[in-house]
């Protein structure tokens, strides 16, 4: 069914051809949808593959996808570790929705599709029209890394670019909005368009999410380290009563905090203001105070601060490292300092309330892993949530959101909440496969989660967790619970690593070599295989000791050791929950 038509001779005028136009694309689109059966053969299809960590990617991709139809395409969405390379050259039209993780580089689901188009053996994609958003934070050094490679190398590889990346910061929804609402008529140009009937049940949506964040109540708040550790963990459990909101097992939970009252009060005094400046935010006047308490990131100090404070200041070592470009000694140079730091280290530089505004990021929520099943919490959430305190530049510094958690919500508090799914990362389908958890430190949240999940379910297959931290008598959180699990027989083996117990330090990583041909066993009878916490190094040491653990149990080359895992990744069966 091809677009109503005005030809360039018709006899009238253009307001008139205007309000025609208008009306023959809104009869169009009306017929497209109560159109009966369809000639799918002729339809145009559209495949958005989205590569997505905590489910920003994905959201958008569904969307997408719903504009898509609207415009007579026959969108088609998958995760980017749902394709093979060689599909993509069969492929003409394509939207590639990417977030960035870790230093620049791709989210999970994204990387074995990016292994395999970087590399040398990649088809030509000369048949291919795409374009890309990119979703990242200017925050990293390396902004919408992941969705720059995708672009560069598409078109290094052939594929005709129809329409400019966007690279979306932190406050993504209007920039995506903008980008699908001029990409999805691009790839619709010239194409047969056909009714596209939704057969696709539709769950029932909650109206809370992102946009419009839940006033949760906080029921719980226990300390779960003990008093003379030298962390402070805490578990936290939020009514979601009434809200319609329901998750699952592997899912976090976003909080939207407010910042600390005493915080701003500092920050007000350090500007020479007085706090009652009122200030234009989101097209609202508001006291400079209470924008900082609500609508600012205040303690990471942006890049765009930090530049206008080098400029004023003339400071020569911060001016020296900006220029040099070194990022390593810069961030070293950051560390631990806030803004308010940069502020006292700084008197000479001064602000007025309007322009300080202008130079912070807005306050963002921050992501908790959920550690409770829904099937046996339906209306509450469970987080395990690490307090950040560190004293540094002789101040005492708090981390935003998990002392926000920690120290100032109370049950008058409304604790705005939304829900982050994870679609991969799930306890296994298959009640008898095994699972093998590994989770030191706040990374036992999900698998607290999947255990409760399993028991449950009266799930039969075997569960092996390993946890760890720095001293057991300080931080083995939730001691009674596991112990418990363990005797109840639903934890079937336990590995515990507390890396401070003893002269040389043992990680979870050093555990799972001990046991390395009890574990390629469990592999091999089809076990799944998790990892939960710490990204940078954590992750990493557990990622060489499986691929160690394999080679040495299977007795594998390393070639044959990473063919291995990659399988294990395709088959969804190694995933990944790091931060
Ligand atoms: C998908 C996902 C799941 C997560 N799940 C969990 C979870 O289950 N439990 C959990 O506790 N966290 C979890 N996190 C981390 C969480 O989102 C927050 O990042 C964390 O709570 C810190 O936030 P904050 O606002 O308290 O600190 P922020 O205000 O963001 O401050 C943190 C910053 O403080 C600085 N800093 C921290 N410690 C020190 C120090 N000792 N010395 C100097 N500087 C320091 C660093 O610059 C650090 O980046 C998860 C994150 C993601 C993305
Ligand atoms: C641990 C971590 C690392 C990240 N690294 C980067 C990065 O290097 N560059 C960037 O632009 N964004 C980075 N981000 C921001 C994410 O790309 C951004 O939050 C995005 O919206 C997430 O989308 P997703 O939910 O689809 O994964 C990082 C976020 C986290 C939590």
């Amino acid at each position: 069914m091809k677009s109503p038509f005005i030809p360039e001779n018709a006899p009238y005028s253009d307001s008139q051809r205007a309000w025609l136009s208008g009306f023959f694309a809104g009869m169009h689109s009306h017929m497209l949808h109560s159109a009966g059966s369809v000639n799918s053969a002729n339809a145009r299809n559209l495949h958005i593959l989205f590569g997505s960590q905590t489910g920003n990617s994905e959201s958008l991709a569904h969307d997408a996808a719903a504009r898509a139809k609207s415009h007579g395409l026959v969108p088609i969405v998958k995760g980017m570790d749902e394709i093979e390379i060689g599909q993509l050259a069969n492929i003409e039209y394509l939207l590639i929705i990417t977030s960035t993780y870790g230093e620049g580089a791709m989210p999970d689901n994204a990387e074995m599709l990016w292994e395999a188009a970087s590399g040398d053996s990649a088809p030509r994609l000369e048949k291919l029209n795409y374009a890309v958003l990119a979703l990242g934070d200017t925050s990293y050094d390396l902004f919408c890394q992941a969705g720059k490679d995708w672009d560069e190398r598409l078109q290094a590889l052939g594929a005709n670019r129809l329409f400019e990346r966007v690279d979306c910061d932190v406050d993504f929804e209007a920039p995506a909005e903008q980008w699908l609402s001029e990409v999805i008529p691009l790839m619709a140009d010239g194409a047969e368009t056909v009714a596209v009937v939704d057969t696709e049940a539709q769950p029932s949506k909650s109206q809370y999410n992102r946009k419009n964040p839940f006033p949760a109540k906080l029921l719980v708040n226990r300390l779960l380290t003990a008093g003379d550790s030298s962390k402070e963990t805490r578990h936290y459990e939020i009514s979601i009563a009434g809200s319609g909101l329901n998750y699952e097992a592997g899912d976090a939970m976003c909080v939207v905090p407010t910042n600390c009252p005493l915080l701003v009060a500092d920050l007000v005094k350090a500007l020479g203001c007085s706090g009652a400046e009122e200030e234009p935010v989101n097209s609202e006047l508001m006291t400079l105070s209470e924008a900082l308490r609500t609508h600012f990131e205040i303690k990471t100090p942006s890049k765009e601060l930090i530049e206008e404070i080098a400029k004023r200041s003339g400071d020569q070592e911060l001016n020296a490292l900006l220029q040099a470009g070194d990022k390593d000694k810069l961030a070293d140079y950051l560390w631990g300092r806030d803004t308010l730091d940069l502020l006292m280290q700084f008197p000479g530089v001064e602000f007025s309330a309007a322009e300080f505004l202008r130079l912070l990021k807005p306050l963002q929520h921050r992501a908790y892993s959920i550690s409770s099943s829904s099937k046996q919490h339906p209306d509450a959430v469970h987080l395990t949530v690490a307090s950040v305190r560190y004293d540094a530049h002789g101040r005492h510094h708090k981390g935003v959101c998990s002392t926000y958690l920690a120290d100032l919500v109370d049950e008058t508090t409304d604790v705005r909440i939304f829900f982050t799914p994870n679609n991969n990362f799930r306890v296994p389908s298959d009640d008898n496969l095994p699972m093998i958890m590994v989770g030191p430190g706040t990374g036992i949240a999900p698998f607290r989660a999947f255990l409760q999940e399993r028991q449950a379910r009266k799930a039969s297959g075997k569960n092996w967790l390993f946890f760890g931290d720095r001293n057991a008598a300080t931080d083995f959180i939730y001691r009674n619970e596991i112990e418990a699990m363990q005797s109840n027989g639903l934890l079937t083996k336990l590995d515990l690593a507390f890396s401070r117990d003893q002269a040389e330090k043992i990680y979870v990583q050093d555990r799972m070599k001990e046991h390395g041909a009890e574990l390629f066993a469990w592999l091999e009878q089809g076990g799944y295989f998790f990892v939960c916490g710490d990204a940078y190094r954590m992750a990493k040491d557990v990622d060489q000791a499986l691929h160690d653990v394999i080679r040495e149990h299977g007795k594998m080359t390393l070639v044959e050791a990473v063919e291995y895992v990659n399988q294990l990744k395709k088959d969804k069966r190694y995933v990944r929950d790091v931060y």
